[in-house]
């Protein structure tokens, strides 16, 4: 009997001692103090044994260890591929559409959906007990023609519109959706990139994602972008201080996508997992959503056992998606950035992908507490101003299209701090389906909104938001504002 290695406790089911030994042996050289240097390597050779032992043989069961999932972009026109296929099955756990969520193919006419790619990939993968993630719902680029074309309200109201409709056809099957993607701009600015959307108002961000909130509750929804990878970086800041100030604010957003095409003029950064942890320190999830590293043998290997580890080590960090399988799938196909070669061949990179995921690493924590702290931390500092007799006002900024609207409302304290707050609306011809920030007394006619608990201290002068979506006609809420 080895007195240093206790027993598994009785009555665990097999896959958790597998991951309890596991465990131990990834930490049992730095953990365990042993005066006898003998022992110790004794030890050390027995637990690796164990661990080889019981090393999960795929890329997606060795990141369910540690709850996470490994995923790769699939292409439709690919799925009659038996080699492409086998490999999918086999190996992966989380799917992303490549080119068939994106804007121009599921909304290639204004107001006419088209799902059929989509929808094949999407129930391969559920067919197949794989998880989905949805990209994307706004994006500047791959637009149908219709929309390039188009600004202003008009493009403001079709994106909502398209986000409603897209995630409302898949709620329930999308794991966590790119609600936008790429929005900041490259270089020194850490601004906006311009864009055709960007020029509907700097809030279109936030509108997306409420729109997206409103039509599927449960996905997961993230920002994503690339070049976000190094800390340093004037793009990766940028994208901080927004999501920073989404979630000082309330506005939903779950999770940051780091799309990491990593290549020689773009490598790995040496603070890529600072970045993945000052994210995650926000409150969100961090994923890596589109990885590919460029090269070849173990110069690519040891980049993508950097990625991996970096992620493992990371709690919030929830997986890593490879953008595409083979070599010869990939969008960056001359670069052969991905783990499979031409043929199929598992390469270097495979393995160190394998090997660091056997390695372990602690579970991606998947409740809000941290939203709500923050979110807590922000209204304490607020009710320093105290209640006061000063009123308020509310406004409606209404998107409505055909036969659907999204009401974003604005609750204004007046000369004193608020302490809570109602709103009076009136709905004449339209039905509630969903709202967010506020409880609510009905679904139409006369509704009464009132704060929730992380909304209603509101400083003197300043303002907050709640917001719902509805069927029918949102026009003349007539919104009237009471303080408590
Ligand atoms: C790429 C696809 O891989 C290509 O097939 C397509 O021609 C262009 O788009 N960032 C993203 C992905 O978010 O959607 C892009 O995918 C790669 C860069």
């Amino acid at each position: 009997m080895n007195p240093i290695i206790p027993a598994i406790p009785p009555g665990i089911p097999g896959r958790v001692s597998k991951v309890w030994k596991m465990k131990l042996t990834s930490r049992s050289v730095s953990l365990v103090p042993i005066a006898s240097t003998v022992a110790a390597a004794t030890i050390a050779a027995s637990l690796i044994l164990t661990t080889n032992a019981n090393a999960a043989t795929t890329l997606g069961a060795a990141a369910e260890q540690s709850g996470r999932y490994f995923g790769t972009a699939v292409s439709a026109n690919k799925l009659g591929d038996s080699t492409y296929v086998g490999i999918l099955n086999r190996e992966f756990n989380m799917v992303t559409a490549e080119n068939e969520m994106k804007i121009d193919a599921t909304e290639p006419n204004q107001n006419q959906f088209s799902y059929g790619n989509a929808d094949r990939i999407v129930n391969q993968a559920r067919n197949q007990g794989k998880r989905v993630r949805g990209h994307t719902l706004a994006w500047h680029s791959q637009q149908p023609g219709w929309m390039q074309s188009m600004s202003g309200t008009a493009l403001r109201n079709a994106m909502l519109n398209h986000i409603t409709k897209v995630a409302t056809y898949y709620r329930g099957k999308i794991y966590a959706w790119d609600v936008v993607n790429e929005a900041f701009a490259d270089g020194s600015s850490g601004g906006r990139r311009d864009s055709n959307l960007q020029r509907t108002g700097n809030d279109w961000i936030e509108a997306a994602f409420r729109a997206a909130r409103a039509a599927d509750p449960d996905a997961k929804l993230c920002y994503n972008d690339y070049n976000t990878d190094d800390w340093s970086h004037a793009k990766t800041q940028g994208v901080y201080r927004m999501v920073q100030d989404f979630k000082s604010r309330g506005v939903p957003i779950d999770c940051v996508g780091f799309q990491s095409h990593f290549n020689p003029q773009s490598p790995v950064p040496s603070n890529y997992q600072t970045t993945l942890q000052n994210f995650a320190n926000l409150g969100v999830d961090v994923q890596i959503t589109e990885l590919d590293i460029e090269g070849s043998g173990s110069a690519q290997a040891s980049n993508y056992d950097r990625v991996t580890r970096a992620c493992l080590a990371v709690t919030r960090c929830a997986g890593i998606t490879t953008w595409g399988i083979r070599d010869t799938d990939s969008w960056r196909s001359s670069g052969t950035p991905l783990l499979f070669d031409g043929g199929g061949n598992k390469k270097a990179a495979y393995t160190s992908v394998l090997n660091a995921l056997n390695a372990g690493g602690p579970g991606p924590t998947t409740t809000t507490t941290t939203t709500t702290t923050t979110t807590t931390t922000t209204t304490t500092t607020t009710t320093t101003n105290g209640p006061g007799p000063g009123g308020c006002t509310a406004s409606v900024s209404l998107n409505q299209w055909g036969e659907g609207f999204v009401a974003t409302v604005k609750v204004t304290a007046g000369s004193s701090a608020l302490r809570g707050w109602q709103v009076a609306t009136t709905l004449s011809s339209g039905t509630v389906t969903n709202s967010w920030s506020a409880n609510r007394s009905g679904n139409s006619g006369a509704i009464t909104w009132s704060n929730v608990d992380y909304n209603g201290s509101v400083p003197a002068g300043q303002s907050t938001e709640f917001g719902f979506q509805g069927t029918g006609s949102g026009a003349n809420l007539n919104p009237s504002c009471t303080a408590n």
